[in-house]
């Protein structure tokens, strides 16, 4: 059984495309359509400046890479939106909510004894007001955030950071990421990894390097691991 169950936060625990909604209603006319669209490009965006500000060794706040990332979507797609919308789709980000599973599949986690981290490249205090505002902050023990070593994932010092924190052995810790990145950099660095393929159709990355286990949500996590 594992030991301690680290788990990624933006679109593992929570929905990275709660934002449609918000989006729809402030982008006009036909550009509302584009909302889904604009969504996926954003996030593809902040994680992209995320590993390459990680290569240049210019970390920031995750946050100001999801603004950066929100500013280049608005001019690539010319939605043309407003800074009052830009910073209300920002204080949208902040609230996202967890996807439907997971508070019901991580009490079972918590019941059976098994220790539950959160583990993201978002900033501690981010983190945590997500994790609050979806009411599942109880169910972990600890928030460890890629800011203490300021550097992101799939950097391995950030792996290594988790276990120092969590002072167990790298066997013993499994992340649980939809992200392959993710999967991929803590299997790299020695942890078991279990991806979360929450879109039937995604692929992954065809690395050679593969998740030790892929289930479909944490519930069927759950049904594997207890
Ligand atoms: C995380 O929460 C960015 O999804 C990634 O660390």
């Amino acid at each position: 059984m594992a030991t301690v169950l680290a788990f990624d936060v933006y679109g593992t625990l929570i929905d990275t495309h709660g934002v449609v909604a918000e989006l729809e209603a402030r982008l006009s006319g036909d550009k509302a359509d584009l909302a889904l669209e604009f969504s996926r490009r954003w996030r593809d965006k902040q994680l992209e400046y995320s590993f390459r500000r990680g290569l240049m060794g210019a970390y920031v706040d995750f946050s100001e890479c999801t603004r950066a990332a929100l500013e280049f979507t608005d001019r690539a797609q010319q939605t043309g939106l407003s800074e009052a919308d830009k910073d209300h789709l920002m204080g949208t980000y902040a609230r996202l909510p967890a996807f439907a599973e997971v508070s019901q599949a991580l009490k079972r986690f918590g019941e059976a004894g098994i220790t539950c981290v959160a583990f993201s490249n978002g900033s501690r205090e981010a983190v945590e007001g997500l994790l609050d505002q979806a009411d599942i902050r109880d169910r972990f023990s600890e928030v460890v955030s890629a800011e203490e070593v300021k550097r992101f994932k799939p950097d391995p010092a950030v792996y290594a950071h988790l276990r120092s924190r969590l002072d167990v052995e790298p066997g013993d810790t499994w992340l649980v990421s939809s992200n392959a990145f993710d999967v991929i950099g803590a299997r790299h660095a020695g942890l078991h990894a279990a991806w979360i393929r929450r879109s039937l159709d995604a692929p992954f990355d065809p690395w050679g390097i593969e998740p030790d286990l892929t289930v479909a949500d944490l519930d069927a996590l759950a049904d594997r691991l207890i």
